[in-house]
């Protein structure tokens, strides 16, 4: 089943290669064909049998019934010319692809999406040499596909090169995808408009038609004419600007590199920037609209930083001469990497000392450490298909901790990567999640790849085999890996082999191995091994869904290991717990230590049962050392309890990591009904004397949750004992909070939660230094500066009167600063009136005052207020038709608005009505994976409480 993509490749190819490509597309299904049909038909067929065919436009029968293109002919370099108006606000444009064709044929098969094509033509090699026109070519269109075709006159002959011409005009796209517009506001008042690229991961045939898969890389020659008021961008430098009549002029960019459709990208607006040279001597520019150059500064310097590091680290130079980075004022997701012209959401970017607070500072400098890590994993060495993008995202989020580790280790970024991972485990421990390697072909199915499972749980499995391999061999697998395949595509078992692979000092290489000096025959034998090994464990990884857990069990000297699949919201005693289990086994690299070594030992599970025998009798042991597997440990018989002793009589035992690992494996274990909750909590309590802020801040998250949750149902004796038993056993931490910016990173981290979470129970000294600082502030006419840190608790609080909620909308219109807006805008959304929650959402849904990019944020925020809940629900499924035009199906945001206002539900009656409404979606044709994720988180959390309130109850009144 996994893998069914390259055989599907294979086939195709030898499907064209004897020409019955169209009468197998058509007539049987395309497997069928591929087995069975081995006579030639000639292309003739095509005629004959044009009724079955999928029909064109224009009525005549289109020659391709695949959403995949053919491979019979593939672009080599494209030349576009490009003239957007921003005053009309669409564009003309044409192009000429220069094409090799691999096996003689008769049309082109290529993408294009709501592009008006006015003309296209055709020329050989030769026609070329001595000038002469272009024969002009039939141009069919397939929306469904997002395909055209042209038909040639004469076959096109296999081997040779030919260029098709086409011209073509389109409007400026309305939403975030191809080539849109975004708009601004100056601090004058004045709305100004740009045009903006965006194609990840199939719009770049919304701008120009094209091969529009990863899998065709080309080079570009791009052309950009535009207004002298105006300034155009692309992936590359400029090389010159011609001057033509009428003043407008014409940018000419240098020649891409090699690489794919998606990461072209183009850009005119009026923006200004700040630039600097890296130590190799890349040109990197920072830019954003005038008013907001200022805060340009801080992602310079952080990018310099980063690409030095990236060039050291892959050993391999940045291979442009310049980078750009752009903030856009309107941008669906966080960032894109286009190569040589990175784009941003501005929020994502820009820093303003006055209003960006630390956890700010920690996002752009993640998010720019992401986008340079795909200037490699990406861009120069691609996926090839989207079935790997975790190929890509996967690293480059893993690249986030390595890269901002090293260039910023005050971020002490290595805490905020294991919350990634049990971000991830959320999801992976329900029974709808998926593998890292999917199947996927359609559009909406392409950008349903895009989640956390591609993302975090890529990241984690990544990191985890560093763990197993040693940093510098996981290294120098990588550098292999991305030398190896430059400019190409790559799959799962190529990462696997390079990573296997890796030649350390003194090692020598041969036909892309690795051996050592001597005994090069038993090298070779232990390179195999250990290759299988590497690709075995990880395919368990990447093919299957889900986590292992493993259950320990200690006998004396002897622990009993056990594997099975671990489940939230199931119970191992439910009746479908059993058909869960079937089949699933994992290669764990187990990580160990015990009350006597603290020594990392290991051990890989391989099988469902296992036994390991200690040295010596211990009082505990703790597996998943610094929590760098992705996997979850009960301790059966007493394990549990010997480690709860530990902690409180002396945490420091364990190491930082472990203690947050065993918070989050409790936890989880108690949601799997395998320990109680009551259990879990006592763990917590040891917290009183931790010191670790990560580690406090993770027993709070849990606090919080549950808070959130009774809350929500109005389970308001719970909430009360929730809220004095926190106050309680943190008021000596509370209370030694300063409102200030000042201290470390994670001080400053722990400063914001745990004030947020002291006004928002309406502990009085909290809410007196809030109120007092937002009168301050609005006495200043908003020019007070709050301390960035406190800065979103203190608009919280001023937002629950009514002027202060009128004026803080007042100023959202104002500010300049992104990082101030969203504060404010998650401000407003904490307040306990209805018609101002309402108000919101009609502002977002208008998209002028508050952004459409920021409509799916709000909602949820929204949806988190007690008060606004059924609200934003309800608003969602009334207007269901209206949010769909202004995002796409699969599109992030979707996603968000739709589990961002249902997956937090607790309640039988609540699930009913998610589920008519998913089905009369699904009835409407509109089908999502996020569906079932919501539908298995409810069910969960109704698991939770019915098994999980009473416990809670007794517990909290013995505890205060
Ligand atoms: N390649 C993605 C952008 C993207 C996202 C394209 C979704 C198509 C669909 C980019 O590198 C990315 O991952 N952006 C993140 C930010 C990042 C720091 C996690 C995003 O947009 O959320
Ligand atoms: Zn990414």
């Amino acid at each position: 089943v996994f893998h069914s993509s390259a055989m599907d490749n294979s086939c195709r190819k030898l499907i064209f290669n004897i020409y019955i490509g169209f009468y197998c597309s058509a007539i049987i299904l395309p497997q069928m064909c591929i087995c069975s049909y081995f006579s030639t038909p000639s292309i003739d067929q095509f005629n004959k049998d044009a009724g079955t065919f999928p029909v064109a436009t224009n009525g005549q029968p289109f020659p391709w019934h695949e959403l995949r293109l053919p491979t019979v002919v593939t672009p080599l370099h494209y030349d576009l010319f490009v003239h957007p108006n921003l005053t009309s606000l669409d564009f003309v444009a044409s192009e000429k692809i220069e094409v090799l064709v691999r096996d003689a044929t008769q049309f082109i098969i290529l993408h294009s999406t709501d592009l008006e094509i006015t003309n296209a033509t055709l020329q050989s090699e030769e026609d070329v040499r001595y000038r002469k026109p272009g024969k002009k070519l039939t141009v069919l269109s397939y929306p469904a596909h997002q395909q055209i075709a042209l038909l040639v006159p004469e076959k096109l002959m296999a081997d040779l090169r030919y260029y098709v011409t086409i011209d073509f005009q389109a409007k400026l796209a309305d939403g975030f995808e191809g080539f849109y517009k975004s708009t601004y506001r100056t601090l004058g008042g004045e709305t100004r408009t740009i045009a903006v690229t965006d194609f990840e991961p199939t719009q770049a045939r919304m701008a120009f038609p094209c091969f529009d898969e990863p899998l065709f890389k080309a080079s570009f020659s791009i052309k950009i004419r535009r207004e002298s008021r105006h300034i155009a961008l692309s992936n590359m430098p400029k090389v010159k600007t011609i001057e033509l009549e009428g003043g407008l002029l014409e940018d000419h960019f240098e020649t891409t590199v090699k690489m794919s459709t998606y990461l072209v990208a183009y850009i005119v607006c009026d923006f200004n920037s700040v630039s600097g040279t890296s130590s190799s001597g890349v040109k990197v520019s920072v830019y954003a609209s005038p008013d907001k150059w200022s805060q340009t500064h801080y992602a310079l310097e952080a990018s310099l930083k980063l690409l030095d590091f990236y060039e050291n680290y892959f050993d391999i130079n940045y291979p442009l001469p310049k980078l750009d980075l752009v903030a856009i004022p309107d941008f669906e997701s966080g960032a894109m990497e286009n190569w040589g012209l990175i784009t941003y959401r501005e929020t994502s970017l820009l820093f303003d000392p006055k209003t960006s607070s630390v956890s700010d500072k920690l996002w752009v400098t993640k998010v720019v450490a992401h986008e340079l890590a795909h200037q490699w994993f990406g861009n120069l060495v691609t996926m090839e298909w989207w079935n790997d993008i975790w190929l890509n995202e996967g690293f480059a989020t893993y690249m986030e901790l390595i890269s901002a580790n090293a260039t910023y280790p005050e971020l002490e970024l290595d805490n905020y990567f294991l919350d990634l991972c049990f971000e991830v485990i959320k999801r992976d421990s329900l029974n709808s999640s998926r593998p890292i390697s999917n199947q996927v072909e359609t559009p909406t199915q392409i950008k349903e790849m895009f989640d956390t499972v591609s993302y975090k749980k890529g990241a984690c499995i990544l990191n985890m085999l560093k763990d197993f391999l040693s940093e510098e061999k996981f290294q120098k697998g990588i550098i292999n890996y991305l030398k190896k395949f430059s400019y190409g595509n790559a799959k799962n078992d190529d990462l696997w082999s390079s990573l296997s692979n890796s030649c350390l000092e003194g090692d020598f290489t041969s036909g892309g191995f690795c051996y050592s000096d001597s005994k090069t025959t038993s090298n070779t034998l232990a390179f195999l091994e250990e290759n299988m090994e590497v690709k075995e464990m990880m395919t368990t990884w990447t093919l299957q869904k889900g986590i292992p857990l493993v259950v320990v069990k200690q006998e004396g000297r002897s622990l009993r290991l056990q594997q099975e699949r671990f489940l939230s919201g199931v119970f191992k005693e439910d009746p479908e717990w059993r058909a869960l289990q079937e089949r699933y086994l994992w290669h764990i690299p187990l990580t160990y230590s015990t009350s006597s070594s603290d020594a990392i030992h290991r051990h890989i599970l391989k099988s469902k049962t296992d036994t390991l025998d200690l040295p010596e009798k211990t009082s505990w042991v703790k597996f998943n050392v610094d929590s760098n597997g992705y996997y979850i440990v009960h301790y059966e018989g007493h394990g549990w309890d010997q480690l709860i002793t530990q902690l409180n009589q002396n945490h420091t035992l364990l190491r930082p990591k472990d203690r947050i690992g065993l918070i989050h494996d409790a936890f989880q274990l108690v949601s799997a009904g395998r320990l109680t909750l009551d259990k879990a909590l006592d763990l917590t309590r040891y917290l009183q004397h931790e010191t670790n802020i990560p580690a406090l801040l993770k027993g709070l998250e849990y606090l919080e949750t549950f808070y959130h949750m009774m809350d929500r149902r109005n389970i308001s004796d719970v909430t009360e004992n929730l809220k004095h038993y926190f106050l309680r056993y943190f008021k000596p931490v509370i209370d030694t909070q300063s409102w200030s910016d000042e201290g470390s990173v994670w001080d400053r981290m722990l400063r914001s939660v745990l004030l947020k979470l002291a006004c928002y129970l309406n502990h009085a000294p909290c809410i007196r230094k809030a109120t007092q600082l937002f009168s301050q502030w609005m006495e200043s006419g908003g020019k007070l500066n709050i301390p960035t840190d406190v800065l979103k608790i203190v608009y919280s609080v001023g937002a629950q009167t009514t002027a202060g909620w009128n004026y803080l909308l007042k100023q959202y219109e104002l500010s300049v600063s992104g990082a101030e807006k969203n504060k404010i805008l998650y401000a407003l959304s904490t307040s306990k009136h209805e018609e101002k929650l309402m108000k919101l959402i009609e502002l977002g849904m208008e998209g002028k005052v508050i952004k459409t990019q920021d409509l799916a944020a709000l909602l949820h925020a929204i949806a988190r207020n007690p008060e606004g809940q059924q609200l934003a629900w309800n608003f969602v499924r009334e207007n269901w038709t209206e949010l769909l035009k202004k995002f796409g199906l699969g599109s992030f945001p979707m996603r968000m608005i739709i589990s961002g206002t249902t997956a937090h539900f607790s309640s039988k009656d609540e699930l009913q009505e998610v589920k008519l409404f998913f089905e009369f979606l699904k009835a409407q044709g509109s089908h999502l994976d996020v569906f079932q994720i919501v539908l298995e988180t409810i069910s969960k959390n109704i698991k939770w409480l019915e098994k999980n309130l009473p416990t809670l109850r007794t517990w909290l009144l013995a505890s205060i």
